[in-house]
């Protein structure tokens, strides 16, 4: 077995009990978080509220650190939020459309990145999709295409989630710049598996979480916002968190944090930051590079055994620009995944085609069982 795997693959006890290729859903639980949360409980019990100034804030504090040092940003650049939906929300409610009501998005982007500017049709904002013609990628020329001076942002992804190709974020947020517009990312598929740095992306905005490649499950969403543009955002979805001086408890008075948490409505989800703080820990401690290169090398397993086997996996042709998402169109996507679950095999599906997502912790062997699982099904009538 390969050494990285070997090392770690005891860390996640639920890998003895599947065949666990679904990281892309919800990372695997590690022994370090279980620890933590139970770390949480017993603060809870031993000191009650009083944990919250002596401990629970630092822990707040360490995890946006460790989130900042994954992406290359500064601790005060980075906000905590419950959902990278709210997250969305808070940075909707935070600009002027009145210049410039266009949002672009693209139809590979998960569906809640459009949202929080569809719902916001009513003050005017326009979005507009641009299209992935191979279901795969979007070329650079519609961004450059639609961005304009009607452009208020461009909100897109890093990693889609329904093809795996990596987006070249720098020359997109120059696009948007050039034009006036800000750049915002969601990073959601890619923090943890793949290199990122903020700074060399020159994007604005770039949100990431826990659930998935940062084994930090549900709850713990972090958004980078860059430095100089802090003071330019005045969101009006917010609460005491975001403000100054938010233990004066003044109601009449009203003033935004000058650092990211003025992007924090409220009361973070504890026993989620610690078990997001764990699993960050853990994939700090490896280093994304050594995630990258074996989770590349079970990709590229898992690609020559479907096609082997006679199954066409769509996904992007450059290894490079693909991350560990592969797509399989299949006849029945929902059946697929229940057949394959009765076989302790845990995969997911999206629109016309099977979602399988390799991660440091499996292995080859694992790839094959699926393989051999999924033709079986698919030769039957
Ligand atoms: C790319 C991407 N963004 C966002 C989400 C979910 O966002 P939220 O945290 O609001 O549920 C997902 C899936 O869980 C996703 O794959």
């Amino acid at each position: 077995m390969d050494p990285l795997t070997a090392r770690w693959r005891p860390e996640f006890p639920g890998l003895d009990r599947h065949i666990y290729l679904n990281t892309c859903s919800l990372g695997q639980l590690s022994q370090r978080s279980v620890a933590a949360m139970h770390r949480f409980m017993d603060l809870w019990a031993d000191l009650g509220a009083s944990a919250w100034y002596e401990i629970w804030l630092g822990e707040v504090a360490e995890a946006r650190a460790r989130f900042a040092r994954l992406i290359h940003a500064q601790p005060h650049e980075v906000a905590l939020l419950p959902s990278v939906s709210v997250a969305l929300s808070v940075i909707g409610s935070s600009l002027d459309y009145s210049q410039r009501p266009q949002v672009v998005v693209t139809e590979m982007d998960f569906p809640t990145v459009a949202y929080p500017w569809l719902a916001r049709a009513r003050e005017g904002v326009q979005v507009r999709f641009l299209p992935a013609p191979d279901g795969v990628h979007v070329p650079l020329e519609a961004f450059q295409e639609a961005i304009g001076p009607e452009t208020a942002l461009v909100a897109t992804t890093h990693v889609f989630f329904t093809s795996g190709w990596i987006q070249d974020l720098r020359a997109i947020a120059r696009l948007a710049h050039a034009a006036g517009a800000l750049c915002l990312v969601d990073g959601y598929q890619a923090v943890g598996q793949i290199q990122v740095d903020v700074k060399a992306a020159e994007v604005d905005i770039y949100i990431g979480g826990g659930l998935k490649w940062l084994l930090g499950g549900p709850g713990a969403v972090f958004m980078y916002v860059r430095e100089e543009l802090i003071p330019q955002l005045e969101p009006t979805t917010t609460g005491w968190f975001a403000t100054q001086e938010m233990f004066r408890f003044d109601p009449r008075s009203f003033q935004w944090a000058q650092d990211a948490r003025r992007f924090e409505p409220g009361t973070p989800a504890l026993a989620a930051v610690f078990a997001a703080n764990a699993g960050m820990s853990i994939v700090e401690q490896i280093g994304v590079p050594a995630i990258r290169a074996r989770t590349q090398a079970l990709v590229a397993d898992l690609v020559a055994r479907l096609r082997e086997a006679g199954l066409q996996p769509r996904m992007p042709e450059d290894p490079e620009r693909h991350a560990g998402i592969v797509m399989v169109p299949v006849a029945d996507p929902p059946g697929a995944v229940q057949a394959l679950r009765r076989g302790q095999i845990i995969v997911d599906h999206r629109p016309g085609a099977l979602r399988i997502s390799p991660y440091f912790y499996n292995t080859e062997a694992e790839n094959q069982a699926l393989v051999d699982t999924l033709s079986a099904l698919e030769r039957r009538p």
